[in-house]
């Protein structure tokens, strides 16, 4: 998500750390800072807009010894503006802080920390670490008394941190403490460096070393002591990092599509962070509808484009089931023009990863305007619809690159499936059916971890299909609405001819198609449906067509299939997550096959935002 760098050592401090900044700028964000401690104070410079923007204001400035710390921020709590932005502080201006990550605990943290008196100058969930640091830290504090107070500051968060801390009367020291979020030191000579991330380093040095979770560090220009949760010293040792510089960027990965595709885990536990409680319960504190409010709605309307109102095709069978009342899916563009039948006693849910495509506005305009109760899920924090909605719930992807959507989507069904659950927590559906959904639900990082580990088998799959000229994704219930983001996938980057197909309209025209060059892909894991979908394939493979099929690992193969994809188990409604992630990987290796331009596929763009 966000970016953080920092530096020690005989250059300019400041100006070191934000140039390694902009080694992360491919990352995204909506705002950067940098504090220096240096001359028994901290200097604090933030601007939002680009890095470009915190160079302007550096411009001509003294040169900082000492340390320093940077952050491109990409907004998760509070909107994306200079208030917001990183470095925060605390209330006596002795400390700043920068933190990638999510503080679940935050609200609890701030609101007990005002009651003792702190003021708070963000709306972010960080700025708690500043003044939690403050509370532990004593007059003229040596470097382990910085070590200790971040140590105890960490153990007193839940969530995910990547942090960095410097202190106005430690000029030589800079502490940084990681658990979920990643955080590398450089090692130079008589010099070290900091980052979120390798890319930012690889100007200056190729010695890495690795922070594991739990570990509290205290880097100088001659020294880095790591340390464990408990205190115990501990030894990381250096990697020498061989990629290039773009090679880094992608996190090693050949394209941002396969590295977005590698991070659909992390997605959708940041997704689930802090909602999904261990019993099972839902809890949405950032959610702003009322109880009473819910209690008005009679019926759902989920709008969206491409692959978010595919996403809305799975919520709304979801949210059909789990609330058993009626639920609707509209393309945008098709909505806003439809003269549409909305208003009070609707709750109509826009899904948006860019939070900025123009047909999701004006849909989003048009049924505040007939008087729908509206909510938007959306992965951009601050974008137009999260300010435009009556409420929002953020999916937390983090930012993607590549045009085709992959993570978001995943983190979307996840998003809706938390909703589901929230608004179905009464008498609605019963307590079994919600129980066996959240426990699945919890269980998807690691489902998709599997299906990753899997992607050589995807790969080999892909490699045969490569020569088809057209390709049909077929399914039922769930697995239909799994199919329509299967094909655009395949569609976007490969440029193959790709129709999702409900299973059983097949005979109603399409299978005219099948003849051999003809692949398809039979999504699978429904169990009501299982029998009927491989009678469709057997109809597919009798006219010569390739027949690659989508099943569940319980499942024995079925005898008429060219090829075999498996996904672990998961709950019905949920198995869209894992089949896109292993079809995601499909569609990307079918493109790399065919040499295409798989981030910037040729015609589309990552946001549309003109009709
Ligand atoms: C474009 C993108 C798609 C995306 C769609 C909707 O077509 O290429 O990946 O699904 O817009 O974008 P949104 O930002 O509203 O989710």
């Amino acid at each position: 998500m966000c970016g953080i760098t920092g530096y020690i050592g005989t250059r300019d401090a400041v100006r070191t750390a934000v140039q390694s900044l902009h080694q992360l700028e491919y990352r995204g964000y909506d705002s950067a800072g940098v504090a220096s401690a240096a001359g028994g104070c901290i200097r604090i410079v933030r601007a939002t807009g680009k890095i470009a923007a915190l160079d302007a204001l550096l411009e001509g400035s003294a040169v900082t010894s000492g340390a320093a710390v940077a952050h491109t921020r990409w907004a998760t709590h509070g909107r994306p503006n200079e208030a917001n932005a990183h470095p925060h502080q605390d209330c006596l201006g002795r400390l700043a802080v920068v933190h990638n990550g999510i503080i679940e605990n935050y609200a609890e943290l701030r609101h007990s920390l005002r009651r003792r008196g702190h003021e708070f100058a963000s709306e972010t969930d960080t700025e708690v670490l500043a003044h939690l640091l403050e509370e532990r830290l004593r007059t003229s504090p040596t470097a382990d008394d910085l070590l200790a107070a971040v140590r105890a500051t960490a153990a007193e968060v839940t969530g995910s941190y990547a942090m960095a801390v410097v202190c106005r009367d430690l000029p030589d020291t800079i502490v940084v403490a990681r658990q979920d979020s990643p955080l590398v030191i450089g090692l130079g000579a008589g010099e070290n460096f900091l980052a979120s991330d390798i890319p930012a380093l690889l100007p200056y040095t190729r010695s890495v070393l690795v922070l594991e979770d739990g570990d509290v560090a205290e880097i100088g220009p001659n020294r880095v002591r790591i340390t464990d949760a408990a205190g115990q010293e501990v030894e990381r040792k250096p990697m020498e990092v061989t990629w290039d510089a773009s090679a880094a960027e992608k996190g090693g990965f050949t394209h941002f599509m396969l590295k977005e595709i590698h991070e659909g885990p992390v997605a959708v536990r940041e997704t689930l962070r802090g909602r999904l409680m261990a019993d099972g319960a839902v809890e949405l504190p950032d959610v702003a509808i009322t109880p009473e409010q819910w209690s008005h709605v009679r019926r759902v309307i989920i709008v969206g484009c491409g692959t978010a109102y595919h996403a809305g095709l799975v919520g709304k069978r979801l949210m059909e089931e789990l609330l058993r009342r009626p639920v609707e899916a509209a393309f945008a563009s098709e909505f806003r023009y439809s003269d549409p039948i909305v208003g009070a006693g609707d709750l109509a849910l826009f899904i948006s990863q860019s939070g900025e495509t123009a047909d999701t506005l004006a849909a989003l305009r048009e049924a505040k305007r007939r008087g729908a109760l509206t909510l938007a899920v959306v992965n951009a924090v601050g974008s137009t619809l999260s300010r435009e909605a009556d409420a929002v719930l953020y999916t937390r992807a983090g930012p993607e690159i590549g045009v085709a959507s992959t993570k978001a989507y995943l983190a979307q069904v996840a998003a809706l499936a938390c909703l589901a659950l929230y608004l179905g927590r009464s008498a609605e559906a019963s307590a079994d059916a919600r129980a066996a959904l959240a426990r699945s639900l919890a269980a998807l990082p690691e489902a998709l971890a599997a299906c990753l580990d899997r992607s050589d088998e995807v790969a080999a799959v892909a490699q045969a299909l490569g020569g088809h000229s057209c390709f049909f994704y077929l399914g039922r219930g769930y697995d239909f609405a799994a199919a329509t983001e299967a094909a655009l996938k395949l569609k976007e980057i490969s440029y193959i001819h790709a129709e999702a197909y409900a299973a059983g309209e097949m005979k109603h025209g399409p299978l005219a198609l099948v003849e051999p060059g003809v692949a398809v892909v039979g999504l699978c894991t429904q169990a009501a449906t299982h029998e009927k979908m491989l009678s469709n394939l057997r109809e597919v493979k009798a006219r010569e067509g390739t027949v690659v099929a989508l099943i569940n690992d319980s499942r024995e193969a079925p005898p008429e299939v060219d090829h075999l994809l498996r996904i672990p188990e998961t709950h019905s409604a949920l198995t869209p997550i894992p089949a896109l992630c292993t079809l995601q990987l499909l569609a990307y290796y079918v493109a790399l096959a065919r040499g295409c331009d798989i981030d910037q596929p040729r015609n589309l763009a990552k946001s549309v935002t003109v009709e």
